[in-house]
């Protein structure tokens, strides 16, 4: 026997797949790509920069800057380089043959004193039996600091470090007597900070 509610049962299911295959939907498109647009609303959000950024703002606000030129970045380094200036001195490498003798007038104490240009200012100031001010002994403070009368610094010792005093500061003649040694008769103002 063939149930005629189970035959009815089965073509209204029929007919309600056929109707859902025909159906139009809800009538939504995908769009294009939207990620171009995206992009785009974001990179105006981002504030422009004044300074290169390669890597970054690809998307646009700042890209246009690219990539430092290179002669830029040699030029930067090569600055670098020049203010270090004495680094890499090693005045336990100048040869015995080669050790010179320097006058330098402690104005202070009163007296002109013979430096090796491989002794430190305070270390020959010290050998006199002078009570001059010291802390770190590496450069990295001015504790030891004292000004030199004639000009620049540079022109009469080389510092075998300096972490402490500016361009500047050595401009007017202050060097650091713990790690400064005489390359020039000079005569020094011991005590003197910046
Ligand atoms: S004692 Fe610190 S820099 Fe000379």
């Amino acid at each position: 026997m063939v149930d005629p509610v189970s035959i009815a049962l089965g073509a209204a299911l029929v007919l309600v797949v056929v109707a859902l295959h025909y159906a139009e939907g809800t009538g939504w498109e995908p769009t294009g790509d939207m990620s171009q647009e995206v992009l785009e609303r974001r990179a105006e959000s981002v504030p422009e920069t004044e300074f290169p950024e390669p890597m970054n703002r690809s998307i646009g606000g700042g890209g246009a800057t690219g990539a430092i030129p290179a002669g830029e970045a040699e030029g930067e380094l090569g600055e670098a380089e020049e203010e270090e200036g004495d680094e890499g001195f090693d005045p336990s490498a100048i040869p015995e043959d080669e050790v010179e003798y320097y006058e330098v007038e402690f104005a202070k104490e009163g007296e002109t004193i013979e430096v090796a240009n491989n002794e430190t200012i305070l270390d020959a100031g010290e050998d006199e039996g002078w009570d001059l001010p010291y802390a770190c002994r590496e450069g990295q403070c001015v504790s030891c600091s004292g000004q030199i009368t004639d000009g620049p610094a540079g022109e009469y010792i080389r510092h075998r470090q300096n972490e402490a005093l500016f361009e500047d500061d050595m401009e007017e003649g202050y060097c650091l007597t713990c790690v400064a040694y005489p390359t020039a008769e000079f005569t020094i103002e011991t005590g003197e900070q910046p």
